[in-house]
């Protein structure tokens, strides 16, 4: 070695040292004990050419390995053997189930730029041999079990320009030598136990682009040094215990797209040089103790899409120049003392679809032009003093979903026009006002409101027997008002507890104890408990519709993001079994199946990583033996942030309808166990695991057996399920075969549907990632228009039929770059191959019958993942499509 130094010094100039060493060696020993060692089976048998091997790049003579990349393999081995590789300059082992520790050879891999070590099981500290890596460009450790400090051998690693630790159990403070890396594009450690300051100098010399440390313990004050230099597009802080101000520095980044720092403990005012900020996107500071006035410089933020500055302690007017901004989706300043009319200005943009005044003081009137032309969907000003009438034109607000106006000062009647919101699902709040007069029987037009609350008013009259057309309902309100006569015979009504009726005199019947006399008793009662599956689907669907067109907000980084998202895994992990956690609510929704049922069983088996059957976007499975026998598949819910408490019995609510879903081919949820900020979903457990599974894993075993009419009666079973979550107006948020699960007989059953209901994707830091579905199986549109849609299901379906037809991934190496597995199949024609080349041959050489069958699903396959929404079949038409497909035979 040290002759070999020597040697190399001489030849300074023609070749590096390091080349010269590696030329010596010949990776082909060390690449058969990798495959050894991890088991990769698909590296050919034949040895000779391990050069060729996939995901393997060699150096230009074919003697030693430059590039491997074994992401997404499902590997557990030992990866030491990779520390051999002398001349690795790329190494990907992301998204796969390795454990115990980093191995620290990995130190000697002087050539490596790029490490992805991401989406692993790996534990204990990062080894301080890293920090030997000096030419490392990209580290990403996050979403793993990795504890301790972030060690300050990694100081070294001087050329450094991504580095992700995101996801992890680790503590201690972000040292200061991470100001000092000068080449720093991205730095992401959310979801740590982090704690102590920002370094002083952080992006003070750097390139820092995207700075993401949410939900963390990290305290003192931003440093200006952050804003210096003027690159910073991202800051997400949200979650911490941060303090101080917002630097007035901030204007230097008119390239900063997207600030949340909720949810910690800020200060003072909002600087008016935000108005400098002039891509601003997102501003979201919610929860922080931020007082002044709204500065009315945020107009000149013309991209500002979503605003959020609720709980504060804001004063003062909405500024009426905040009309300037066109593209505003969300206007959100709930919990703060702000006063003055409602904004008409900001009513106007037109892109509005969400205005919070809550909990402020707004005591204007409500305006007449409220609803020109506009899509809001919410409009909750609840908790104000806002007075005069209920303007008629109310009725215009055609979209919207939810209309909050309870606890105000308003006067005069309830206009019939109100019945032309037929939008209105989620609420009616109009209780704690001063309103008179009778209910307008209008309100029976609203057959998707799932909630009304017209309580504490002086409302007077009959209840109208036509509110009978409010189907959906499930929750009402009538209370303490001047209301005669009986209550109408509705299942809502009598369903609802008495105190939904209470303090009216002149009321009677069910269910308030005071009978109506002796025409009314006997009739009627027949339908009463025949609570047909009918109804409860209505009142499910409309509970839903909600997310139908959900404003997410989600930038193109988020995508990205997605899969970087933490799991929360590593925190429970660690807790081991011997101290419990403390159950705060739990039931079971399927009667005879309570017994059998033990919650702290359930707990302990998601605490054991040796239970965990699968990793979904949302999502962690774990399997769980009830001490009865009885096998569960137990769901645990990622990145519910803290704010789960306060929204417990709403979710419970949701849980309780989804569990009554009727259809054979959705998964629904049988219980569910709460514990911290953990919620844990149970279902029955399915023996034959997921579509995924039976698509890529089975089909490699020996044994396997091509089955196409499984197949078809598998993609025709998925259609029908996904096409009946749309009949209730459901949009599925992650459909892919992972989510697909089979039971015994390969019946599929479409899982996650609770997600949709679960993750709001419009609060907090779930926003950030908790979008979207899983990769490869997004439609391309999401990028842009930021809804998911009833079409954009129908392309992931889409995907999930190509899947069945080709037995290949909706992402693979093998299309080249950039290309997916849609884009492969649209693109055969174009490359000139045959349909043997896209269907998988297994099957459609089988029979002529069966591939006429193939090539016909193929069709529908490539009408779902058309590139234009508005082109792609209605799931009803696929399901019809499919079933002809099926029956021809
Ligand atoms: C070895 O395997 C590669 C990739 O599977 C293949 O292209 C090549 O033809 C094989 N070579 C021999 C000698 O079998
Ligand atoms: C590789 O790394 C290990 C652990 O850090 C060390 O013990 C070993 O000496 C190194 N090998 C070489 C050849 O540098
Ligand atoms: C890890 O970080 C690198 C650098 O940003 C990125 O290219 C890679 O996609 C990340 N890995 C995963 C699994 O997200
Ligand atoms: C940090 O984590 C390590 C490993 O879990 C632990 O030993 C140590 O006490 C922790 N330090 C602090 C300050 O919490
Ligand atoms: C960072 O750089 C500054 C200026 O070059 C230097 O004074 C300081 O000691 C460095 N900090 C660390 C932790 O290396
Ligand atoms: C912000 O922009 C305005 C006009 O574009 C400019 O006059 C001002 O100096 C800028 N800087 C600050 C700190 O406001
Ligand atoms: C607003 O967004 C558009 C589209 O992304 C972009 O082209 C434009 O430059 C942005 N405007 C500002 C002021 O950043
Ligand atoms: C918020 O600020 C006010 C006055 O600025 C102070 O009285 C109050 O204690 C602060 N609240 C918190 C939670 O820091
Ligand atoms: C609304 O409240 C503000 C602040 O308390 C007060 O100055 C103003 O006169 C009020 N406006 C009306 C119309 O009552």
């Amino acid at each position: 070695m040290g002759f070999l130094f020597l040697f190399c010094l001489l030849f300074i100039g023609a070749f590096s040292c390091a080349q010269l060493v590696i030329a010596q060696g010949n990776d082909e020993a060390t690449m058969l004990a990798i495959r050894d060692e991890l088991g990769v089976s698909w590296w050919g048998s034949n040895n000779s050419d391990f050069c060729s091997w996939i995901g393997i790049r060699c150096s230009l003579d074919q003697s030693t390995v430059e590039m491997l990349d074994l992401s997404h393999r499902e590997l557990r081995g030992n990866v030491t053997p990779v520390s051999q590789l002398r001349a690795l300059k790329w190494l990907d082992l992301s998204n796969n189930f390795l454990h115990g520790s980093i191995p620290s050879a990995f130190g000697n891999l002087s050539e490596l730029e790029f490490l992805d070590l991401s989406s692993n099981k790996f534990g204990g500290l990062i080894p301080m041999e890293l920090g030997r890596l000096r030419n490392l460009r990209s580290l990403n450790m996050s979403d793993n079990l990795l504890t301790g400090k972030i060690p300050n051998e990694l100081e070294a690693l001087e050329m450094l320009q991504e580095f992700h630790i995101s996801g992890n159990g680790l503590n201690g403070s972000i040292p200061s030598w991470v100001g000092n890396l000068t080449h720093l594009i991205a730095f992401t450690a959310y979801e740590n136990v982090l704690e102590g300051k920002l370094p002083e100098n952080l992006g003070s010399v750097s390139e820092l682009q995207l700075l993401n440390l949410h939900s963390n313990y990290l305290e003192g004050s931003i440093p200006e040094s952050i804003f210096a230099l003027g690159k910073l597009e991202v800051l997400i802080l949200t979650q911490n215990r941060l303090t101080g101000t917002i630097p007035n520095s901030i204007w230097k980044c008119t390239g900063l797209s997207n600030v949340r720092i909720g949810n910690n403990r800020f200060v003072g005012t909002i600087p008016k040089a935000i108005g400098n900020v002039s891509s601003l996107r997102y501003f979201e500071a919610d929860n922080n103790n931020l007082s002044g006035e709204i500065v009315p410089e945020f107009s000149l933020c013309s991209n500002l899409t979503l605003l959020n500055l609720a709980f504060n302690g804001f004063t003062g007017t909405i500024p009426q120049e905040l009309g300037q901004l066109g593209n505003l989706q969300e206007f959100i300043v709930s919990g703060n003392s702000l006063f003055g009319d409602i904004p008409t200005t900001v009513l106007k943009n037109k892109n509005l679809s969400k205005l919070d005044l809550s909990n402020n003081r707004f005591n204007g009137t409500i305006p007449g032009d409220i609803c020109n032309n506009s899509r809001l969907q919410f409009l909750l000003l609840g908790q104000n003093s806002i007075r005069g009438e209920i303007p008629p034109e109310i009725g215009n607000c055609v979209k919207l979903l939810d209309l909050e106006l309870g606890s105000n000062y308003l006067t005069g009647s309830i206009p019939p026009e109100i019945g032309h919101i037929k939008n209105l699902q989620i609420g009616l709040n109009l209780s704690f006002n001063h309103l008179h007069g009778s209910l307008p029987p209008e309100l029976g037009k609203l057959d998707k409101l799932v909630s009304l609350d017209v309580s504490n008013n002086q409302l007077s009259g009959n209840i109208p027997s036509a509110l009978k057309g409010m189907q959906s309902l499930i929750e009402v309100n009538f209370s303490n008002n001047l209301l005669t006569g009986p209550i109408p015979t509705f299942v809502p009504f009598q369903k609802s507890s008495n105190l939904s009726f209470s303090g009216n005199k002149g009321l009677c019947g069910e269910p308030l104890s005071s009978p109506c006399g002796f025409s009314n008793s006997s009739n009627g009662g027949n339908n009463h408990h025949k609570v047909s599956c009918k109804i409860i689907l209505a009142v499910i669907g409309s509970g839903l519709a909600v997310f139908v067109s959900v404003t997410i907000v989600v930038l193109l980084f988020m995508l990205r993001e997605r899969r970087e998202k933490a799991a929360k895994e590593a925190g429970v992990a660690e807790e081991g079994s011997n101290s419990l956690p403390l159950i705060i609510a739990g039931n079971v929704f399927v009667e005879n199946l309570g017994q059998a049922i033990d919650f702290d069983a359930v707990v302990k088996a998601t605490l054991k990583d040796s239970n965990k059957l699968n990793n979904g976007t949302f999502s962690t499975v774990y399997k769980a033996v009830m001490p009865s026998g009885l096998v569960l598949s137990v769901k645990r819910l990622k990145s519910m942030d803290r704010t789960i408490i306060h929204h417990q019995n709403k979710m419970i609510k949701e849980l309780e309808r989804l569990s009554k879903l009727c259809h054979g081919n959705l998964m629904r949820p049988i219980g569910f166990v709460i514990y911290e900020d953990t919620v844990l979903l149970l279902h029955h457990n399915f023996l034959n695991g997921t579509l995924a599974q039976y698509l890529h894993e089975s089909t490699k075993e020996s044994s396997y057996k091509p089955d196409w009419p499984t197949r078809l009666s598998i993609a025709i079973g998925v259609a029908e399920g996904l096409a009946f979550l749309h009949h209730v107006a459901l949009i599925h948020l992650d459909i892919s075969a992972s989510n697909i699960l089979l039971d015994a007989d390969f019946r599929p059953l479409v899982g996650e549907i609770e997600i949709s209901k679960l993750l709001d994707p419009s609060r907090g830091t779930a926003s950030i990632s908790a979008v979207a579905g899983s990769f490869g199986y997004i439609p391309p549109e999401y990028a842009y228009t930021m809804q998911v849609t009833a079409p954009g299901n129908v392309y992931s379906y889409g995907v999930v039929l190509l899947e069945i037809l080709t037995t290949r991934q909706p992402v693979e190496e093998e299309f080249g770059e950039g290309i997916d597995l849609v884009k492969w199949v649209h693109g055969a024609p174009g490359r000139g191959e045959t349909p043997e080349q896209i269907l998988d041959a297994k099957l459609s050489t089988v029979s002529f019958t069966w591939r006429r069958e193939m090539l016909a699903a193929l069709k529908v396959a490539l009408l779902c993942t058309d590139s234009t929404p508005a082109k792609r079949p209605k799931l009803k038409k696929v399901v019809e499509m499919l079933q002809e497909i099926n029956n021809s035979s």
